[in-house]
């Protein structure tokens, strides 16, 4: 990390959970998001080949063409990004909006086996993926939920979250706790409602996780096949 970004990340860590500001004012918006994009990115293209792989399917991207057809999102926050597949939807369809992609490229519990080959070089061929989109794209190199007290610390707020990270239960119910607590204005949505792994363990972890939190505080579901959103 630069230095202009590592004092702004001190000065910020020292606010962290004391306030409850945000930034809205335009100019202090477009600072901050120039500075983590003249920060994040290295200056030089990784050496790795391209390879693309997403899970992002038709079925979703049809239930986002929807949604983006009704509402513009101006800062949307990606949690597990992966190769950049989805990443570079959202990019592509909304030219207004910056996107930030939490990941730590380590690969989720599932992919450890049959993804091995990609994890050693999963960042760097997911910066290689996404270059062309280095004015717009934030990667964020963390856990879930440090990424987001990052993104909380800096003041921003954004108006919509993509969760697709870690699947099983507590993992998704701590990103959406986290999610509604320190940006309760936002849209939120998800992957994997029909995810199952019976041989894990795992019994639809996350539709279990995102009825359990709905319930909670008294959300509503759209869900159509693998796609969840949360509404009043
Ligand atoms: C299913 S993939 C994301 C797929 C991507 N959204 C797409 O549609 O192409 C899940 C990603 O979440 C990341 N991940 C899993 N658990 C995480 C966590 N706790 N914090 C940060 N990243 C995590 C993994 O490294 C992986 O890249």
């Amino acid at each position: 990390m630069k230095c202009g970004l590592m004092s702004m990340l001190l000065v910020c860590n020292c606010l962290l959970f004391a306030s409850d500001f945000s930034l809205y004012d335009e100019h202090e918006y477009i600072n901050i998001i120039t500075q983590l994009l003249q920060s994040v990115w290295p200056d030089k293209k990784p050496n790795v080949l391209p390879y693309e792989h997403t899970w992002f399917s038709r079925k979703k991207i049809a239930e986002f063409n929807r949604l983006f057809s009704r509402k513009k999102f101006k800062l949307i926050v990606e949690l597990g990004s992966w190769l950049g597949g989805s990443a570079k939807f959202f990019l592509n369809k909304m030219p207004e909006a910056h996107v930030i992609a939490i990941d730590h490229w380590k690969g989720s519990i599932e992919h450890q086996n049959i993804y091995s080959n990609l994890l050693p070089t999963l960042y760097e061929t997911f910066l290689v993926n996404c270059w062309k989109h280095k004015d717009r794209l934030i990667p964020l190199r963390a856990t879930t939920l440090k990424g987001m007290e990052y993104i909380y610390s800096l003041g921003l707020q954004p108006d919509l979250f993509y969760v697709d990270a870690s699947h099983d239960y507590d993992s998704v119910m701590a990103d959406l706790e986290f999610i509604y607590k320190y940006f309760p204005n936002t849209t939120i949505t998800g992957d994997d409602w029909s995810w199952s792994k019976p041989h894990l363990g795992l019994h639809f972890p996350v539709r279990k996780a995102v009825q359990d939190f709905a319930k909670k505080y008294g959300f509503k579901i759209y869900a159509r096949d693998q796609f969840w959103r949360l509404y009043f």
